[in-house]
């Protein structure tokens, strides 16, 4: 009795692997002509736009008009400059930040804020500190030589930035206060002849 039951167990296993051999290579074989017509078509044609309207961004922005100039920062945590050219001549230099993205000010916050090199980490520090109700700015920090107030999704602010406060020998910077913004939102400000 026991043997006639492993005997027939073993011819089921002997059977169910035989019948799967024969499967096996009808199903690989209707897949081929489906894999080679999906591998064409979508790739080619997405990516070259977006580089145009970089390009086109660039060309905008390098034509700064004398004392006053326009700052751009979107959604992506940048602004479409890396650095401000302010001619010695400005006695008031004029920047207006746009912003031309669609988030809120409370999610991608943005501001134009100038201090020395050797100030940033601290404006920023306690910027971030002062908190949102003080649109990240420390009330009275003697550090800022300028600052924007905080925009979001479509605004803007202007700021005119009295030159007379650089002074020969120092390195300023421009930079956003929002949280986790500065590695991100920084460039130069240059005094040229
Ligand atoms: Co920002």
């Amino acid at each position: 009795m026991k043997i006639y039951l492993a005997l027939i167990s073993a011819v089921a296993l002997t059977l169910s692997a035989c019948s799967q051999e024969p499967a096996a290579p009808a199903a690989s074989a209707p897949s081929e002509p489906a894999a080679s017509a999906s591998a064409e078509a979508p790739a080619a044609s997405a990516p070259t736009a977006p580089a145009a309207s970089e390009a086109a961004h660039a060309a905008a922005s390098s034509a700064d008009t004398a004392c006053q100039t326009v700052v751009e920062a979107g959604d992506d945590m940048k602004y479409n400059k890396t650095e401000i050219n302010i001619s010695k001549s400005c006695k008031e230099y004029t920047i207006t930040l746009k912003h031309m993205g669609t988030m809120p000010k409370t999610a991608m916050g943005h501001d134009l804020v100038i201090a020395k090199s050797e100030d940033v980490d601290g404006v920023a520090k306690d910027g971030a500190a002062a908190g949102a109700e003080n649109d990240f700015i420390k009330a009275g920090d003697e550090r800022i030589i300028a600052h924007t107030k905080l925009i979001g999704s479509s605004e803007e602010a202007t700021v005119k930035v009295d030159t007379s406060k650089f002074s020969a020998g120092n390195k300023y910077e421009f930079f956003c206060t929002f949280p986790g913004h500065l590695a991100m939102m920084r460039g130069s400000v240059n005094l040229i002849d």
